[in-house]
């Protein structure tokens, strides 16, 4: 059996170990030390924002935390893009309110603006103001964060931005993990960058990222003995990981090269074949192309499925994945209003997830573009 290969891949950058090494031989093996410091800077100044980040054990934490500090309550409502992964729509389950889910716009695959305004006033009419709206810039692709914010301004809602996939990725020159009041970045084994499993809470207002800080750590009030006025959370990324992370920061510029370069790459091959598209970043969008996605119409006549193509990759040990499966058709939120017509399930029908990792090697693709030329010959 050929060695897997895999969607995507951790891709150590080589200088890892020098931070975890210091951190064990200056004993900062805990969830707080000068590694924890410095991620959150580098964060920061990657960010190219007047922002603060807390470095947390999950970009799940992240949102979860974000979520509670917006004061999102049991019985509350928060409208969050359905396309995307489970982790943007879980932690609202947390908190006992209830996720209104809004469909995908064609261009950006990412939240209808159309349809998040839609969703808005029927809520209001209904008698309950969403509290919060988490857009989601799936696969790197950013999501349309103009007409977004506009429309949350115009309603007094806050945005919490879920930037997990989307590192790097920006809009007119300004970071994706820069815009709401409050973004999650993912820092898990498949990201861009990894701190093996990991996340941070971004904010622009010092205090909210300090208060992130303090419930990911146990929410312990200022005294000699455990005094709480909170309930807290065991979220904070320990040094270890967060050395990794350090390591990390230093090839995030050429990782979204990278990424770039395997999306390049398929769409060069694939261009020509008749039923296939990629999705373009609209004018002003870069995406880091975290992962490399296609559709396959299944409308055309040979007959050739996004299956077709998921199935002979799994035969020769190549991962593959679908489209991540929109949370209104998922049985766990079935019962959740949606907004929409149709479009994020047309792409989970079509779409598919390439093998993307920066660390592919030129023999991986030979393997990858045989199978492609076997399926589609
Ligand atoms: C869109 C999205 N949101 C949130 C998360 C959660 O991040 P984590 O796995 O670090 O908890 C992920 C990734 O797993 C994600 O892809």
């Amino acid at each position: 059996m050929n060695p897997k290969i895999w969607l995507s891949s951790p891709h150590m950058g080589g200088t890892e170990l020098n931070y975890i090494h210091e951190a064990f031989d200056t004993n900062w093996v805990a969830p707080l030390g000068p590694n924890v410091d410095n991620f959150e800077k580098s964060i920061v100044s990657f960010l190219q924002a007047d922002v603060h980040a807390a470095a947390l054990s999950s970009g799940t934490a992240a949102l979860h935390l974000a979520l509670i500090l917006a004061g999102v309550e049991a019985g509350d409502e928060v409208i969050c893009q359905s396309m995307t992964f489970s982790a943007s729509a879980n932690p609202i389950a947390y908190l006992g309110a209830t996720p209104v889910f809004v469909d995908s716009e064609a261009d950006t695959w990412n939240m209808s603006p159309q349809w998040l305004e839609q969703a808005i006033q029927d809520r209001i009419a209904k008698g309950k103001k969403p509290k919060a709206i988490i857009p989601v810039h799936l696969y790197g692709m950013p999501a349309k964060m103009d007409e977004i914010e506009a429309i949350a301004n115009k309603y007094g809602i806050i945005i919490i931005e879920d930037a997990a996939e989307a590192l790097g990725s920006h809009i007119n020159g300004r970071m994706c993990g820069t815009y709401g009041m409050m973004s999650a970045l993912s820092f898990n084994g498949n990201k861009i960058i990894t701190t093996s499993g990991g996340g941070a809470l971004v904010a622009h207002s010092k205090e909210l990222a300090q208060k992130a800080t303090f419930l990911a750590t146990q929410a312990r009030d200022a005294a000699p003995h455990y005094e709480h006025s909170h309930i807290g959370y065991n979220y904070r990324m320990s040094n270890i990981c967060a050395g990794i992370g350090c390591g990390q920061m230093e090839v995030l510029a050429k990782r979204i090269e990278q990424r770039r370069a395997v999306y390049t790459r398929y769409y060069n091959k694939l261009k020509n074949i008749a039923g296939i598209s990629f999705v373009d970043e609209p004018a002003g969008c870069f995406s880091n192309r975290w992962l490399t996605t296609i559709l396959i119409d299944t409308e055309k006549p040979n007959s050739i499925t996004r299956e077709t193509l998921r199935l002979a990759f799994n035969e020769d040990n190549i991962e593959s994945r679908p489209l991540w499966k929109p949370m209104h058709m998922q049985p766990v939120f079935a019962s959740a209003p949606f907004y929409g017509d149709g479009t994020a399930e047309r792409l989970f029908r079509d779409g598919l997830c390439l093998p993307s990792g920066s660390n592919l090697t030129d023999t991986d693709f030979d393997r990858i573009f045989a199978v492609i030329d076997k399926v589609f010959k």
